[in-house]
């Protein structure tokens, strides 16, 4: 049986990667380690979580002797490295979070693979999980492609550059077997309501205001959360070692647009008067560094391994706010904070 550390599989990507593998490979254990920060959920696994191919371990990726550990216990034959701090503004209030996890984290996780795998590399995968906002920002024109060099702008995203070179440096020095990929802006279900859709789902239908960070033009490119981990299978299983893969929905939207589209659609859903959800829009004060517009060409990914966004934006957001307004519970539990209970009543008393 094949063992498989996905890290960062209670957060909101790293959880649909986790369901996915562990139903779709049952003679895989997948083991997902996560440290359960804020947005570590492990209410989001729970028809998972007690199937037999299954390991939920909490522990910190830039905790050194504890992933030394882990990888002396466990001969894992791949590692799919999702775990990070992914806030764009929380990286602008606290930077040094984003080092220590992002980048010494990865390193910590690099440094027990090289260890531990030196006699048979050639059979191993270290699959590091990245993101579009590496290459920085694009004006009017122009797609991202894997050969566009290294821009990045926040804090979050010069965080995960890092991390990228020294996958890459972890290849080209020790030889060890990686991959990376670089996804555009995902949506979906079970993301954490600060990101722009769940939070402004959210506020929607507690008619809250909706902060539009400066003039709202900022344009995203949006692909289903799902449609992400069917690429991150396909790239675990065939992907060429030392490849990057671009990921991308090929869905630009500024965000004023989209976020007229998300009034309208939320109007209907709710049964409100139309128009009634675009007057919470409000106008405020621009995030630091904002970049304009992210849009990537996937057609390497399309070409050479036959994926595919399987999604129109349309049918994707309408199941989004479906799955939304269906989860309030889920909803009020992240909000409250009830759901940092979760680990303690299933697992830590458990134990004792
Ligand atoms: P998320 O914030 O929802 O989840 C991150 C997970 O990592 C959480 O479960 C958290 O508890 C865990 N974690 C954080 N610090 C940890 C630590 N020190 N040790 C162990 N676990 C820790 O993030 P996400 O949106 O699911 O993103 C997952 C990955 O995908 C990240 O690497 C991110 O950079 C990348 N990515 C995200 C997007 C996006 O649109 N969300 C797009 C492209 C790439
Ligand atoms: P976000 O979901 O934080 O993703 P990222 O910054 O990683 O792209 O934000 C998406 C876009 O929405 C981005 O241009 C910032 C903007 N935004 C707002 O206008 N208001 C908000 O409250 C948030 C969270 C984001």
């Amino acid at each position: 049986m094949k063992k498989i550390l996905i890290t960062g599989g209670a957060g909101f990507i790293g959880s649909h990667v986790v369901r996915l593998f562990v139903n779709k490979y049952p003679d895989y254990h997948i083991y997902n380690l996560d440290k359960l920060t804020y947005a570590g959920n492990l209410e989001n696994l729970l028809d998972i979580e007690n199937k037999p191919n299954y390991t939920f371990v909490k522990g910190d990726i830039v905790d050194d002797e504890f992933i030394q550990k882990l990888f002396s216990e466990h001969i894992f034959d791949g590692v799919i490295h999702l775990a990070a701090e992914s806030h764009v503004d929380r990286s602008i209030s606290n930077p040094m979070e984003f080092i220590f996890t992002n980048i010494v984290g990865t390193v910590n996780l690099l440094n027990a693979a090289k260890f531990n795998w030196k006699d048979n590399m050639d059979k191993k995968l270290f699959y590091h999980i990245s993101t579009d906002e590496v290459y920085g920002s694009l004006g009017d024109t122009g797609y991202f492609t894997e050969e566009t060099p290294y821009d990045p702008h926040s804090p979050y995203s010069a965080s995960k550059a890092s991390s990228d070179h020294l996958v890459r440096a972890y290849h080209d020095t020790f030889g060890l077997p990686v991959v990376i990929s670089n996804c555009s802006n995902n949506y979906g279900p079970n993301q954490f309501p600060e990101k722009l859709l769940p939070l402004f789902i959210h506020n929607i239908r507690n008619n809250k205001p909706l902060p539009v960070y400066g003039k709202g033009e900022n344009v995203r490119d949006w692909l289903f959360v799902e449609d992400h981990a069917n690429a991150i299978d396909l790239i675990f299983h065939q992907g060429k070692v030392g490849e990057t893969y671009n990921i991308g929905g090929n869905n630009e939207w500024k965000n004023i647009d989209l976020i007229m589209l998300l009034c309208k659609i939320m109007d209907k859903k709710l049964g409100r008067e139309p128009g009634t959800s675009k007057k919470l829009i409000t106008y405020v004060k621009d995030r630091a560094g904002h970049d304009l517009r992210y849009a990537i060409d996937s057609s390497k990914l399309q070409r050479e391994l036959g994926w595919s966004p399987s999604l129109q934006f349309e049918e994707g957001l309408g199941i989004t706010v479906d799955w939304y307004l269906s989860h309030q519970q889920w909803l009020d539990s992240v909000t409250s904070g009830d759901y940092q209970k979760y680990y303690e009543a299933q697992y830590v008393k458990r134990e004792r």
